[in-house]
């Protein structure tokens, strides 16, 4: 299993595909889901809303996607986020300058780094354009930012690059008017837009993607102080320290110091139960403290959350206290207040954020459940029941015989209360691979003793088996078996 095997799946089954791909001029860096893609990211965006909105009670927005340019003033964007990128002197193509160091010399330099460490390097290594071997242009900063004109005057606005900035600028409306108490969590689902030069590994880097962001509030005197703390003590993290991952529970990470304090080691938890229940294979796992370099110009302190797979370490989501470095900045640019009381205390909150990247975590659910299972002939998508864009396959045996239209009346009863999908075409044991492709975790079928006694079988997509079960205990089983955790 690999990266290809994924794609050729996601391509010919409807997960995922190219978008505008009818078109010459369709742009690198946009995809798009088809069914089966869309069934199976609305089942992981329940799951995260259940395993971190619900239980932590958080409160959720849906923001616009175009915001002004004083937002971005405020947040820094406009002045800060920017990839190096080199220019070819002779055939003008441009690279980012990082991804083409370590291309051609393995030198690996941080993006954050000042522009000189780049062309040092250019220069040691003797680097030339991997297009026409011509000689590259001092490094520059690239703004990430997709701009838009807004009306006839084409007023200067941008497509936000990640969802949370609407979450901070609407802050103090929401803390207000839902009774706001800290820490409080807000979270937000949307699309973001980034500019990307060098887009590549279709859902892995976008220009347009999904993000499920949590912005959590808190009063920073209080870090330590947090009841909730013991629901998830015991849980265990997997954590980058120097060369090894260890495998220690919230409540040493704390103690030992290699997580700062109880609030982020809290959140951190959550993280992990949640992934642990989408299937990715959390000993292929690990939390990353970023360094100086790494992290984010607005991030006092970032962990990655990140997932091993055929293509390498992929970073699912960023993790990264922020302080008070966005509320501060739009409460200085805007003139609104920012602070809050916290019992009487006055303060301006700090903020934690976990933002999920949505794509990249469904490349890993498909990755990890990815099976080839030769001795059968078939490919096996052995995903949590739950996340499956169809939970169950409804066949006839045959046609003829009554047997379509009793098949139908199955389906009719099923079909609003379980994503079900109605297959009457083709060999039985073809259709029973398509399931299997697709990670139905059930296939029912109706044949002949259907019409004797009001049973069917019931197969399950990992051990092949079959059960004989009445129709009427359909709903019971397939409610239990594909219910969320
Ligand atoms: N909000 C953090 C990020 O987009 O990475």
């Amino acid at each position: 299993m690999n990266y290809d095997n994924v794609m050729k799946l996601a391509l010919e089954r409807g997960f995922y595909f190219p978008s505008c791909e009818v078109y010459g001029d369709s742009q690198a860096g946009f995809w798009e889901y088809g069914p089966n893609g869309v069934s199976i990211k609305n089942k992981f965006l329940e799951l995260w809303r259940q395993q971190l909105v619900r239980r932590d009670r958080m409160l959720e927005i849906d923001g616009s996607q175009i915001m002004s340019k004083s937002v971005f003033e405020a947040s820094g964007h406009l002045g800060n986020f920017a990839d190096p990128i080199v220019k070819c002197k002779e055939c003008k193509s441009t690279f980012r300058a990082d991804k083409l160091i370590v291309d051609a010399s393995e030198v690996e330099i941080p993006e954050n780094s000042d522009l000189n460490e780049f062309d040092n390097v250019i220069k040691e290594k003797a680097i030339s354009c991997p297009k026409c071997n011509g000689s590259l242009d001092n490094t520059k900063k690239f703004n990430m930012m997709f701009k838009v004109g807004i009306g006839p005057e084409e007023e200067e606005a941008y497509l936000r690059p990640e969802t949370c900035q609407s979450i901070f600028v609407d802050f103090p409306r929401l803390f207000k008017t839902m009774r706001g108490k800290l820490p409080i969590g807000i979270a937000q689902v949307g699309k973001s837009f980034r500019n990307e030069i060098a887009p590549r590994q279709s859902l892995l880097r976008l220009r347009e993607f999904y993000q499920a962001e949590i912005e959590v509030f808190c009063n920073p005197n209080k870090l330590d102080v947090l009841d909730k703390f013991s629901e998830i003590e015991n849980t265990t993290l997997r954590i980058q320290n120097e060369q090894e991952v260890v495998t220690v529970t919230c409540k040493q990470a704390v103690e030992s110091g290699i997580i700062p304090n109880k609030f982020v080691a809290y959140y951190l938890g959550l993280l992990s139960e949640f992934y642990e229940k989408t299937g990715i294979d959390m000993n292929k796992s690990r939390f990353r403290k970023l360094g100086e370099k790494e992290k984010a110009f607005y991030a006092e302190v970032a962990f990655d959350f990140e997932v091993e797979t055929t293509i390498g370490w992929l970073e699912l989501v960023a993790c990264n206290y922020r302080s008070d470095y966005d509320l501060s900045s739009h409460a200085k640019k805007s003139k609104e207040k920012f602070e809050v009381m916290d019992n009487d205390e006055k303060v301006l909150p700090h903020v934690f954020e976990i933002s999920m990247g949505i794509d990249r975590s469904l490349y890993c659910v498909l990755e990890h459940g990815y099976r080839d299972d030769k001795e059968n002939e078939r490919v096996v998508l052995s995903i949590r029941p739950y996340l499956a864009p169809v939970h169950v396959g409804i066949l006839s045996l045959v046609k003829k015989d009554g047997l379509a239209e009793k098949t139908n009346d199955v389906y009719l009863n099923i079909k609003t209360k379980f994503d079900s999908f109605l297959d009457h075409a083709g060999a039985i044991g073809r259709r029973y691979r398509r399931l299997d492709e697709i990670g139905a975790p059930f296939a029912i079928t109706i044949d002949h003793q259907t019409k004797d006694d009001d049973t069917v079988t019931i197969r399950s997509r990992d051990s092949m088996s079959q059960d004989r079960v009445k129709i009427k205990d359909l709903e019971e089983i397939l409610s239990k078996e594909t219910r969320f955790p």
